[in-house]
């Protein structure tokens, strides 16, 4: 999480009297509904108990702790691969923070670690020893990163032009290659396809919004060109290689006064110029919008990326949409058309799925270059029954006419969260990864939490008021088909602690260190069981951490803890290895908190040297037998 957290700028959550009926009846099914299986609740929890369990992982659980460093099963051994100031591009000096500069930054690892993502070597092979691994940069701490900088985000918008410049080199994306000896995972040094991805590297916009009037600029009249990406959170890859890389909270980028934007509902639904948390409008009139208006319109995109052509120009495909993107990961339907699926994380936000108007060409990678620009961009709504609905936000369809301010296909895509209003999407409580099981064809959705959401607003999806610890969702779609408009959903697990947090849900056997709050990423080993890392586990007094499930049989969703993260720190990008055998984490944010500075830090995981900060890392975790991760 971001220490700013995100703004709610849904209005449209407020509800008629008559939708509010509808919701509490909804309530009341949804809650007798979670009863059933959450006899635990009720119990408890039951001791921290080993022994025969109904799931099928082994792994010893690790317990529920709070402290400076990271914790795994004793069995199993943690690697750190890369540091934030490892070098990544030829001519990087090591790191030395007391010697920080924006062109040592851009060529060395950047901060945040959040998605990773890993495409095989030689390319197109099935190689397990040889990776490019993809990672995004969300955000600075630049209360922890740079000396002298003080606490909060008051203090880290003082910072001087050559700490934002930092700042700007350190976000965005690397990709490195990486290789396996025996357990080991090593940096190639020097590799051909190394390259840094920053808040100035030049991109390309593609899609229905290029060239729109609102996304010109003074620097770009043809509205087809941008410098740069930034809080890019989550992502995922498309079945030809390239890397998705998702623009979640970019409102923190922009300075200006919105009650002076001359396009006030735009800048409102989107929360521009609010908890604004970087001084870059400062520095650079691109992030003052009272200067260059259309320059927030710029982001919140996904970026596609291709990891094997190292001078390639990222592209923005506005296909997908503008909003607060967590994720992107794809299914294939049945046609062999791509499936996107999205979360908005927000508060009271949506969740959206794009299909390509094609299917992908698995022989042709060049004719699969520009298939991101062409589809159809669908929200979702959650309706009582467990059915899901996926409504089309295409230009001239029902309410998304000029008359309510969608002259074209750009202005539905610049404005995707109020299209989504207008055809009464369902608001959520943080979409974070929404992510297809390869294996049961289900699509497992990870709602974070929304301490907002009042009584009268609860709905079937989301049916907890103050919902501080968050809960997954399972879609089936309609025929096992990804890009039917149907589905059926349930709630899966709902977070929290049993027995203290109303309406928590799991296995009645889930452990008192297996549960867990405020689910974020997600991932599936090759089995196709779920792996649930958290963010903001702080709010139950616990550390982040990585939760394993299995989503079928007799240990359906009996979570069980496998990592606790160090303090301050969440967990993202977890990625297996196609054998199983390595798990990566990219643990962020180490240290983060009230009163945690450079100089006084909550911890200096992972180097823990005396006067130096901590330093968000990407770890390889692996079993010290070489077995399978949770055999
Ligand atoms: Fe950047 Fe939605 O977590
Ligand atoms: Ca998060
Ligand atoms: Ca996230
Ligand atoms: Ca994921």
């Amino acid at each position: 999480m971001h220490d700013d957290n995100d703004v709610v700028s849904n209005n449209s959550a407020e509800t008629s009297i008559g939708e509010l009926i509808e919701r509490r009846l909804s309530r009341r099914g949804a809650l007798a509904g979670l009863a059933g299986t959450a006899v635990f609740a009720a119990l408890g929890g039951r001791a921290s108990a080993q022994a025969a369990s109904s799931s099928s992982f082994t792994f010893k659980e690790v317990p529920h702790v709070n402290d400076p460093t990271h914790h795994v099963p004793d069995d199993y051994e943690v690697q750190v691969l890369i540091r934030w100031g490892d070098p990544v591009l030829p001519g990087a000096p090591a790191y030395d923070p007391m010697k920080q500069s924006a062109a040592t930054q851009a060529l060395q690892f950047g901060y945040n670690n959040d998605f990773l993502g890993l495409h095989a070597l030689p390319a197109g092979s099935v190689s397990g020893d040889r990776f490019l691994m993809v990672v995004n940069h969300e955000y600075t701490n630049t209360n922890l990163m740079l000396a002298g900088i003080g606490e909060g985000r008051e203090a880290r918008l003082r910072v001087d032009q050559a700490g934002a410049e930092i700042e700007m080199a350190a976000h965005g994306g690397s990709v490195i290659e990486i290789t396996r000896e025996g357990r080991r995972w090593k940096v190639v040094d020097g590799s051909r396809y190394a390259r840094r991805i920053d808040a100035n590297t030049p991109m390309r916009i593609a899609g229905p919004a290029a060239g729109d009037g609102k996304m010109k600029t003074s620097a770009d009249p043809a509205g087809t060109k941008v410098l740069g990406m930034f809080n890019n959170c989550a992502g995922g890859a498309t079945p030809w290689g390239t890397w998705l890389t998702c623009e979640e909270n970019v409102n923190f980028y922009f300075t200006g006064d919105q009650a002076k934007h001359a396009d006030q509902a735009l800048a409102k639904r989107y929360g521009i110029g609010q908890r604004v948390a970087y001084a870059w409008g400062r520095y650079f009139d691109r992030f003052n919008f009272d200067k260059e208006p259309n320059e927030p319109n710029r982001f919140g995109w996904i970026v596609e990326i291709d990891p094997y052509e190292p001078q390639s120009t990222p592209v923005k495909r506005t296909a997908l949409g503008r909003f607060a993107h967590e994720g992107c990961h794809h299914a294939v339907a049945k046609d062999g058309r791509v499936v996107c699926y999205m979360g908005d994380d927000s508060r009271f936000e949506y969740v959206y799925k794009f299909v390509t108007a094609k299917p992908w060409s698995p022989t042709d990678r060049a004719a699969n270059r520009d298939l991101l620009n062409e589809g159809t961009l669908y929200v979702a709504r959650f309706d009582e029954g467990g059915k899901v609905v996926w409504l089309p936000l295409l230009h001239g369809q029902g309410p998304l006419t000029a008359e309510n301010g969608f002259a074209s296909q750009a202005d539905v895509v610049i404005g995707a969260r109020r299209a989504g209003d207008l055809l009464k999407a369902t608001p959520m409580d943080r979409p974070e990864d929404v992510e297809p099981n390869k294996v049961n064809g289900r699509v497992y959705v990870a709602l974070s939490n929304n301490g907002s959401r009042k009584p009268e607003q609860v709905n079937p999806a989301n049916p907890r008021a103050k919902n501080d610890h968050g809960h997954i969702l399972e879609i089936a779609p309609k025929d096992g088909d990804h890009a039917s408009t149907e589905g059926t959903w349930s709630i899966f697990v709902a977070g929290g602690q049993p027995g203290k947090d109303e309406g928590a849900k799991y296995h009645p056997e889930t452990s008192a260190d297996g549960w867990l709050t405020c689910p974020d990423n997600v991932a599936f080993d090759s089995k196709g069981r779920l792996w649930i890392a958290t963010d903001s586990g702080e709010i139950a007094g616990i550390a982040d951490g990585l939760y394993a499930c299995d989503v079928a049989g007799p240990g359906r969703a009996l979570t069980r803890q496998f990592f606790a993260a160090p303090k301050g720190s969440e967990v993202c990008g977890p990625i297996f290895t196609p054998d199983d055998r390595t798990l990566f984490l990219a643990i962020q944010h180490p240290g983060e908190g009230k009163g945690s500075t450079y100089e006084t830090p909550a911890t200096r995981w992972p180097d823990f040297k005396d006067g130096a900060p901590p330093r968000p890392s990407v770890l390889v975790i692996t079993k010290k037998d070489g077995g399978i991760i949770g055999s």
